[in-house]
């Protein structure tokens, strides 16, 4: 049975910048479900947040400004010492990205270019044009293939193996082939991402299914804060392709179908680049009192930035208008809507992305620290992926040197890998029944109506029990086909699982949370409550259904007020 000091479990941002910590030394692999450049970090659009003062308006800034920002940012639920790590490394990291050759936009003097984002007070946003996740993956993935790091790709991990308290490894589906293996190991570092397509709109890639998350629960292991949902303002209208928040950082208005710039109504200093939660709420609020275009969505107008700043800062943005939409923004507004667009909440982890589970870590998106509490801001996530993928793979490197993995004995792997094949079996048995993508319709429906912007308990507790019912049907999902080559529709139904325990966390977690922060908005508690929910809350997987507990927030010098903007 193949063995490995460590494994990573995603290929990107996060995953790759642990496999580059890594100890050369140590055996390690990055297994991926995709090609890691099809990871969802290559649609990353607007950039990373570093204070690196680059900007002729941001000569003042600092990463403790970067830190004040982030955490009023998340309405103050993130964890204040892991954020002001997280800013601190900013300039460092970014300047190694650099010297790796991602080639970032520069200012005319040669240093790295910045713009504004949404709840920033500088401009400190570094980008490449409007594709700064691409030139950041590729430019890592260079640099692991120089490392001779081994990729097993489209390769879906569908275990995760605990044995007396510690991860000893995982158990992985071959896309390809169709082939089932186990594959021990020291440690395991989990980077798989977000679960954004439990969601009918959404900015994420379709591989986002979220099972990572869902792995990781089903082995015990806490979700952190999984009910705050990013809703990103601005994705083209009918496609929820991302439009990047850069394009209000170069000056994009947002009008509603009076030709107004309705934010003065919402946040009147930051107007458009508000954090996302505001702007999201304004957006739905305009739409839903009348105020939208065919009751449907609002416009974002860039036409007054002139094609020449068009072209050189916002290329993908015009591509996609043109491809997707048939228009140059050039010339027209853009049609937007809010989507969901990323998970705050994730894997419970400390700061240095170590889980309760010995030798099992998490990074980036799949993964809670929490530095972005009820609400992330724009340029962060990138931030997050590779300054906590670094920590984990020093931190998983660290347990391996120190003796702290364990082998285990080739039963324990095949007992796991032989439950997974059962399933295989039963499922092929079935010739009829019901068919997961009409089942995954249904759950991404009942979370966009009943789950979404705004959150009611009536509608919550009516997404438990529409939830539970779709888990009964689910016991009868079969496989139309009797090839497991390639079959993408054996993969649907391998993550669905987790799906709708992701769905069910992050329902319960809202009904739960009886206050609006950040992304969670009820309407039947609009206020924050202080007193009583500055807290995380942690959901563990039982066989009665999901049982809740909380954590504090550690709160450092910044004393929570009320966010104005
Ligand atoms: O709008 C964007 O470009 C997205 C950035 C982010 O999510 O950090």
């Amino acid at each position: 049975m193949d063995c490995h000091d460590i494994l990573i479990i995603g290929g990107g941002l996060a995953g790759l910048s642990a496999a580059l910590k890594i100890s050369s030394d140590l055996k390690v692999a990055v297994i991926s479900k995709v090609h890691p450049l099809r990871s969802h970090s290559v649609a990353a659009q607007g950039g990373i947040n570093a204070a690196l003062g680059n900007n002729p308006d941001g000569k003042d800034d600092s990463w403790e400004k970067h830190t004040c920002d982030t955490i009023k940012g998340s309405d103050f639920l993130a964890d204040q010492d892991a954020v002001e790590m997280m800013c601190k490394t900013a300039i460092p990291v970014l300047y190694e990205l650099d010297g790796l050759g991602a080639p970032f936009s520069r200012f005319p003097d040669g240093s790295i270019a910045q713009r504004p984002f949404g709840g920033a007070g500088f401009p400190r946003t570094c980008y490449a044009a409007d594709r700064t996740g691409m030139i950041l993956l590729h430019t890592l993935f260079e640099q692991c293939i120089k490392k001779g790091i081994a990729f097993y790709n489209e390769w879906l991990v569908t275990n995760l193996i605990i044995h007396e308290g510690q991860c000893v490894g995982v158990v992985v589906y071959d896309i390809a082939s169709g082939k089932t293996h186990s594959i021990k190991a020291k440690a395991v570092i989990f980077t798989t991402g977000g679960y954004g397509r439990v969601y009918l709109r959404s900015t994420n890639a379709f591989i986002n299914l979220g099972s990572g998350i869902g792995m990781a629960y089903r082995a015990g292991i806490p979700l952190k804060d999984m009910e705050f949902v990013q809703f990103h303002p601005t994705s083209l209208f009918g496609k929820n392709i991302l439009i990047t928040e850069g394009a209000r950082g170069e000056g994009g208005y947002l009008l509603n179908n009076k030709g107004r710039r309705f934010m003065e109504d919402y946040a009147p200093s930051s107007m458009e680049l508000a954090p996302r939660d505001i702007i999201a709420r304004a957006i739905q609020t305009e739409i839903n009192k009348g105020n939208g275009i065919e009751d449907k969505y609002v416009h974002l107008d860039l036409r007054h930035l002139g094609r020449k700043k068009i072209e050189k800062r916002l290329p993908g943005i015009q591509e996609i208008c043109i491809y997707f939409a048939g228009f140059d923004p050039v010339e027209k507004v853009i049609p937007i809507q809010p989507a969901q667009h990323y998970s705050m909440g994730g894997i419970d982890v400390d700061e240095f992305c170590a889980s309760l589970v010995k030798g099992f870590f998490a990074a980036g998106e799949c993964a809670c620290v929490s530095v972005h509490g009820a609400n992330r801001l724009g340029g962060n996530s990138l931030l997050d992926a590779v300054v906590f993928g670094k920590i984990s793979g020093e931190s998983a490197s660290n347990f391996v040197e120190g003796g702290g993995g364990k082998i285990a004995g080739d039963n324990i792997l095949f007992a796991e890998a032989k439950r997974w094949e059962q399933k295989i079996n039963d499922l092929m048995r079935k010739d009829s029944g019901e068919n997961v993508y009409d089942l995954l319709y249904q759950l991404k429906d009942i979370m966009s109506i009943k789950a979404g912007i705004f959150r009611i308990k009536a509608d919550l507790t009516d997404a438990l029990s529409q939830i539970a019912l779709l888990r009964e049907k689910f016991k009868k999902a079969f496989i139309s086909g009797n090839c497991f080559r390639y079959c993408q529709e054996f993969v649907t139904i391998s993550e669905f699982d987790s799906m709708l325990d992701i769905a069910e966390v992050i329902v319960f977690g809202a009904l739960k949370r009886e206050e609006t922060r950040g992304s969670h908005y009820r309407l039947d508690f609009q206020k924050r409550d202080d007193t009583s929910w500055l807290k995380h809350t942690l959901v563990n997987w039982s066989e009665k259904g999901p049982k809740v507990s909380f954590k504090d927030v550690k709160i450092g010098k910044y004393k929570p007020v009320e966010r104005k903007y």
